[in-house]
């Protein structure tokens, strides 16, 4: 019975000094650092989850065997805790990211792990390393990496009856060095990210070796980030690498936001669908449908796109200003964040960070 796991504790015997995490915590950049301990939790079919336990962060014993060496059963998630401005800390849409992961698991065959110990497993760390948790009223959070892979030893191609969840963390600022300054996207005509019936639904760690070619293309071409185009007709706009992407049409009372529609080949990001709820509620229509490349172009043209920006848990908010492919390139706006862009960057940040009213029950206190 998962419900009654103990996790075991094992003491850290040399956690980082107050003056080294003070260090990393005053510019923490993204996914650089990780905080003193980690969450472990095994998986063996017919005994269930076993042996959960809080441990110094550090490497694990694997078998040369383990099947996900060989055949890839690996998934993850990413979510923040925020820091409140009572002091608490306060994990966003954790539920969400739980239940992702566990259809992620389905979609690779793989254990599935329970929500309540998902949710346990962050408590438990968080509470463990809870002075790694940014003060409140910055940018910065701890950002948290839940990730799960097969350890059985075998090479029959198969899936596993044994599996890992790990949980760590690492403070985190901007995803992007240069903070909400617009981003500049690549449009990968030459590799598809993910096709119909495969598993660009699911948070799979294959997706992104997939992707690496294209966006090591991508900085070739002078740009931050790859746009993936759907696999069938390579004419509409799926998603980037590791973030959704919406279209402001208009502006003022009459702006409307449209966001490529669950296709099936790209993520359900928390971030799209918290920003679609708070678009709506600020009184913006909300479309989700198909957009092509040509649409995005030409509806900057004729100034009906006004501004695009890029969402994510690691990203949050971030604008995209210049769009790259082989046919040429555009600008969308002046080179400086949109205002709508910016409002609901505002409002979602506001209610991570406990100053804007939680109305929607995203936060879980831990
Ligand atoms: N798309 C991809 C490929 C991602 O890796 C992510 C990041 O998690 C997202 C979209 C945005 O999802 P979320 O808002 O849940 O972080
Ligand atoms: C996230 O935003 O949590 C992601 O997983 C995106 C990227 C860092 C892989």
């Amino acid at each position: 019975m998962t419900g009654v796991l103990e996790f075991a504790h094992l003491p850290h015997p040399s956690p980082a000094s107050a003056e080294r995490r003070g260090e990393v915590l005053a510019d923490p950049g993204f996914g650089r650092y990780f905080t003193d301990h980690m969450v472990t939790i095994d998986y063996t079919e017919g005994r269930g989850w076993h042996d959960a336990t809080v441990q110094p962060y550090g490497p694990m014993q694997l078998d040369p065997a383990a099947m996900v060496l060989h055949y890839g059963q690996a998934i993850f998630e990413g979510l923040k805790v925020y820091r409140q401005p009572d002091g608490s800390i306060a994990a966003f849409r954790v539920y969400s990211n739980a239940e992702r992961m566990r259809r992620s698991s389905r979609r690779l065959a793989m254990a599935e792990l329970p929500d309540e110990l998902f949710v346990r497993s962050i408590a438990e760390l968080v509470e463990a390393d809870h002075e790694w948790v940014p003060a409140a009223g910055g940018e910065e959070s701890l950002y948290l990496r839940p990730f799960m892979f097969s350890t059985e030893a075998g090479l029959g191609v198969r899936p596993a009856n044994q599996y890992r969840y790990v949980l760590i963390a690492s403070p985190a600022g901007a995803y992007f060095p240069r903070g909400v300054k617009p981003v500049s996207v690549w449009i990968s005509q030459e590799y598809v990210r993910a096709a119909p019936g495969g598993t660009g639904d699911a948070k799979f760690s294959g997706n992104y070796a997939a992707s690496l070619l294209a966006q090591a293309q991508a900085v070739e071409q002078g740009c931050d980030q790859v746009v993936w185009l759907d696999a069938v007709e390579r004419r509409y706009i799926e998603e980037m690498g590791g973030m959704n992407l919406c279209f402001i049409f208009g502006s003022g009372a009459d702006a409307k936001l449209v966001t490529p529609e669950l296709s099936g080949s790209l993520l359900p990001g928390i971030t799209r669908d918290s920003l679609l709820t708070l678009a709506r509620e600020a009184g913006l229509e909300v479309e989700e449908r198909k957009i092509s490349v040509q649409e995005w172009e030409s509806e900057v043209a004729s100034g009906q796109i006004t501004e695009v920006f890029a969402c994510g848990t690691a990203a949050v908010i971030t604008p995209v200003g210049t769009v790259k492919s082989r046919d040429g390139e555009f600008t969308v706006g002046d080179g400086e964040p949109g205002e709508v862009t910016m409002a609901l960057r505002d409002t979602l940040t506001g209610i991570q960070r406990g100053t804007f009213a939680d109305t929607h029950g995203w936060l879980t206190t831990l």
